[in-house]
């Protein structure tokens, strides 16, 4: 059971979570949060006996407040590493000189909170920490509630900060991370850390495809897929956000993270206070690997929407058959198509409103195109839900053309400096989602689409970052606000949509995997993981993406070769493999598949209808990296370990390198396990110290297996 103990005689508070143990505690001045440690479990007398071992080191020509590991750094006094917090009050004093005043611990269902309470010796701000652990895992969620208590001077922020993460002091560490760009999301990139920061951040007010807001520690490189320690964390902000990870002189590494702070300023007014996104950590022993399975776990079971089904539906995307070109017509066609292969949500993706011919125009102006939709959407929508589908529309409310109706209209409604130019990015440019009037324009618009429309799925789009990100009307005022007000409505409409409409599931897209994080996470039920599609690339993208987020909401497709990006062919099985190891769905032409192509899709369709429950529920096993060969291949395992499915992929053969055994993993020892194509019977032993044999031929050869544990048949 998780539980957090408040011990008096050392001024600690011990976090017990399912294998690791967490504390740390106030200085005898109680000025000061001290971290004292974070790692794999142990007794809470041994929690206490650190505590109490805790002590300052003073050095008369250093910093002692800069140089002790605390919890929460606040700006001031002898403090030079990256603070936590850092604000100006209205008479210029700038820097913080903070006191514990309360502490308290609430009770959930299945979780336990603790708030501790640190307020300005002098001016009226109030700084509560938050740290949340829930049985069963070993996350720790952690964030920050700022207040103005006054009566009415402002107090301006300037560094606002979530968490900071100290790690146990070791040798040197590696740092595991997650970069990319458009079309080449969450690639696996990893550095040795020396003295000074690394620093990961996106200043496009997105979450960004360049980097991912994650990390992962580990002490001398030591951790391999199987085994080590890791430390993790990552941040729930879908905005401009910052990690910044500072090896000091003296040898030790902290994490601090939050939204950014570059272009930050945020006025909190008297009487108001703001509560800043989650910065969630994770530590787990048994390598990447578990690593990665604790994250999927705790998003599955603490992150995403409560499920509306227990496994994700396959889906069709019109966006790679018919592009801007959508109609009646040709949406009806696909639809009978995609009905016959036995998918569930028949998504029309963009092009169906406004004078959307092509990206030039008509984003903004959310009412279907009748020269396309002549009847409008319901009577597609009638003919989808006849076949025995959902329906689905893409969005992109963010966004606006110029050359547009809503645009004409409201010209003030976008991000811009008075006397700069509003650049244009893919012909768009971005609603100033801040002000109260755009958002209560986006609820109401999105709100009348899904009541007049049987509409059960949303793809959410966001397809450029945001530039020029002025506000004239609020100039005078606090318009850099509009970093943290963008997404705190965003998330507005989102909930306010999810209350009113919950039968409806959503997935964010970004150009794209621009906008995956924990905080889009608990909103949606899946992201669209790259505008890549070619499978080979994908290999790579979806290694990178399990690192941190559960396969169960990477949505893949599979869609038509030569790939539009890449040019590269290959065999529809190995595309389908591909994308049956995330939550699958279909983005090819299928009015163009032959009746072959079209069979051996339904097979495939069946098949994945079986193992799904396993792909999106399971536990992940990386058996192979795409990076480290000429074969990939991923295990994953029921959670009461009854069924397994493996998935091998050979990249382009070299002579000599097909001859593979895959050692399975998490397998019962003594247990019986039975191939459903061969049907033949290993021991749990055999697959995990012989293997599993994959016979791979040729460039581009794929296989999938799955097994039944005998007393399951
Ligand atoms: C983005 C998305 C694509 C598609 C297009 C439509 O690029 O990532 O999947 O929806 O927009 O314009």
């Amino acid at each position: 059971m998780a539980e957090i103990i408040y011990d008096t005689a050392s001024l600690a508070w011990i976090f017990q979570m399912e294998a690791s143990t967490y504390c740390m505690r106030l200085n005898e001045e109680q000025t000061s949060l001290q971290h004292i440690y974070w790692g794999a479990r142990v007794d809470t007398t041994v929690a206490r006996e650190m505590a109490l071992a805790w002590k300052t080191y003073f050095m008369s020509f250093e910093s002692t407040a800069g140089n002790s590991r605390e919890e929460f750094a606040p700006w001031g006094e002898m403090r030079f590493n990256e603070p936590a917090l850092k604000v100006a009050y209205a008479d210029g004093t700038r820097g913080i000189e903070w006191r514990f005043q309360a502490h308290g611990i609430e009770q959930e269902q299945g979780s336990q909170t603790l708030w501790l309470r640190f307020a300005d010796q002098v001016y009226p701000l109030q700084v509560t920490l938050y740290y949340r652990i829930h049985t069963g895992h070993d996350v720790l969620e952690r964030w920050v509630r700022l207040e103005n208590n006054g009566a009415d001077a402002p107090i301006m922020l300037e560094q606002a900060f979530s968490a900071d993460w100290q790690l146990p002091r070791r040798e040197r560490y590696r740092m595991t991370y997650l970069h990319g760009r458009w079309g080449k999301e969450t690639q696996v990139t990893e550095t040795l850390l020396a003295p000074g920061k690394f620093v990961l951040e996106s200043r496009r007010g997105t979450t960004s495809h360049q980097f991912n807001p994650w990390v992962a520690f580990d002490a001398d490189a030591s951790a391999t897929e199987e085994q080590g320690e890791l430390w993790s964390a990552g941040l729930a902000w879908s905005g401009s956000w910052k990690i910044v990870a500072e090896t000091t002189p003296y040898g030790t590494l902290h994490c601090v993270g939050g939204v950014n702070d570059f272009d930050f300023r945020y006025r909190l007014d008297a009487g108001t206070r703001l509560d800043l996104p989650a910065f969630v950590g994770l530590y787990a022993s048994g390598g990447f690997g578990a690593l990665s399975r604790q994250w999927h776990r705790y998003q599955r079971a603490r992150v995403l929407p409560a499920e509306l089904e227990s496994v994700r539906p396959i889906l069709y995307n019109s966006w790679e058959a018919t592009a801007f070109a959508v109609n009646e017509r040709n949406q009806m066609e696909l639809a009978e198509k995609a009905a016959a292969l036995g998918i569930e949500v028949f998504v029309m993706d963009d092009g169906w409103f406004g004078e959307r011919a092509h990206d030039r125009a008509g984003l903004g102006d959310w009412t279907v195109n009748r020269t396309k939709f002549p009847r409008g959407l319901n009577p597609l929508i009638e003919r989808v839900n006849a076949l025995g589908m959902r329906f689905g529309l893409w969005v992109e409310p963010e966004m606006v053309n110029p050359d547009s109706d809503l645009y004409r209209a409201h010209p003030d409604w976008v991000y811009h400096f008075h006397n700069r130019k509003r650049t244009e990015s893919r012909n768009q440019l971005v609603l100033n989602l801040a002000r109260p009037d755009v958002r209560d324009w986006m609820f109401s618009t999105l709100d009348t689409l899904l009541s007049e429309h049987n509409i059960e799925f949303i793809k959410w789009d966001m397809n450029r970052s945001i530039s020029e990100p002025g506000w004239p009307a609020e100039s005078a005022g606090n318009p850099e606000r509009v970093w943290l007000a963008h997404v705190q409505n965003l998330y507005w409409v989102f909930d306010a949509l999810r209350r009113k409409h919950p039968n409806v599931a959503f997935e964010s897209c970004s150009g794209g995997g621009g906008r995956i994080d924990l905080g889009i996470l608990s909103r949606v039920e899946q992201v669209w993981t790259s505008d890549n599609t070619d499978a080979l690339d994908r290999l790579r993208i979806q290694e990178g993406f399990s690192y941190a987020y559960t396969p169960r909401a990477m949505m893949c497709w599979v869609t038509d070769c030569p790939n539009y990006l890449t040019g590269r062919s290959v065999p529809l099985r190995y595309r389908f493999h591909v994308a049956m190891a995330g939550s699958l769905g279909i983005g090819g032409d299928l009015s163009h598949w032959t009746p072959e192509e079209l069979e051996q899709a339904r097979g495939f369709i069946e098949t994945y209808k079986r193992v799904r429950p396993i792909v999106q529920n399971g536990k992940l096993y990386r058996l192979r990296s795409p990076r480290s060969g000429q074969v990939t291949a991923s295990q994953y395992a029921a959670q009461d370990g009854s069924e397994v499915v493996i998935f091998a992929w050979g990249h382009s053969q070299q002579f000599g390198e097909r001859l593979i055994m895959l050692q399975l993993c998490g397998l019962e020892v003594d247990a019986h396990y039975v191939e459903g194509v061969s049907g033949r019977s290993y021991t749990g032993s055999y697959l995990m110290r012989y293997g599993l044999e994959a016979k791979l031929v040729g460039d581009f050869d794929s296989q999938m297996f799955h097994l039944v544990r005998a007393d399951r048949l």
